[in-house]
């Protein structure tokens, strides 16, 4: 699956997401202390290939999402970068809201023990500060590995928390080991009958 190819054929996909924070109270008028309808909005995300255009806006947009992570070192605006440069942005996706750029996921090639071809690996992923928790990343992630299956890829891969990540069918079978990071961190979605089995290495970009 070529980074181009993938890239750049696909389609636009609209999807709804929970605007939290337009979630509005409604007391009846009848019976105003008694009664409280809650009434929540949505709003249309479309979630396409990353465009040249794109560029400054999915980089300052992962710094910001992951500046106030205790865990970050502040690489993944540079690994997404450098991913590009080397033509490993296998599937990189944004998504959309009222015209403005909420959310990037990015996937790239992984090897897996001896198997270098068809495992990707998730990640980074970001949504804005103030537009997380409306379903933007879930969609994201999702309409992501969508693209990898009907792709023919074999599977996919992540380090991140498994409290998030289990909800997409991610799972640490303990067969898939990253340097010497605990076993629940390192994480598998087959999409064939083989499983992700051995030492994974990410792309040259996120060890730069
Ligand atoms: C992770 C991230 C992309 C999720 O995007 P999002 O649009 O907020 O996600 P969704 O709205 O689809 O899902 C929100 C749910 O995920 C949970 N969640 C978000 N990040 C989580 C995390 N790191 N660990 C566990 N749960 C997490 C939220 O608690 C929320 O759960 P709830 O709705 O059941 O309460 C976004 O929070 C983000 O940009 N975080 C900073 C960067 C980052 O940590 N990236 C991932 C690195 S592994």
């Amino acid at each position: 699956m070529p980074a181009e190819a993938v890239i750049g054929d696909l389609a636009e996909r609209t999807v709804v997401c929970k605007s939290v924070s337009s979630r509005r109270d409604f007391r009846s008028a009848q019976e105003p202390d008694l009664t409280v309808l809650k009434a929540q909005f949505f709003m249309a995300v479309i979630i396409r290939p990353e465009q040249p255009g794109d560029v400054r806006v999915i980089h300052d947009l992962t710094i910001a999402a992951f500046e106030p992570m205790s865990f970050s070192d502040g690489s993944e605006a540079p690994i997404i970068t450098a991913l590009r440069n080397d033509g490993d942005l296998t599937v990189s996706l944004v998504a959309v809201s009222g015209g403005d750029i909420v959310g990037h996921v990015a996937f790239s090639p992984v090897t897996i023990g001896a198997e270098s071809h068809g495992w990707y690996g998730l990640g980074p992923v970001s949504v804005w500060p103030d537009k997380q928790r409306q379903g933007i990343g879930s969609a994201l992630i999702n309409e992501g590995l969508a693209i990898l299956r009907a792709n023919g890829a074999k599977g996919c891969v992540l380090i991140g928390d498994p409290a998030y990540y289990g909800r997409f069918g991610f799972r640490s079978d303990g067969n898939l080991s990253y340097q010497d990071l605990p076993a629940q961190y390192v994480q598998s979605l087959p999409f064939q009958s083989e499983p992700a089995n051995g030492q994974l290495k990410f792309s040259p970009a996120f060890n730069r």
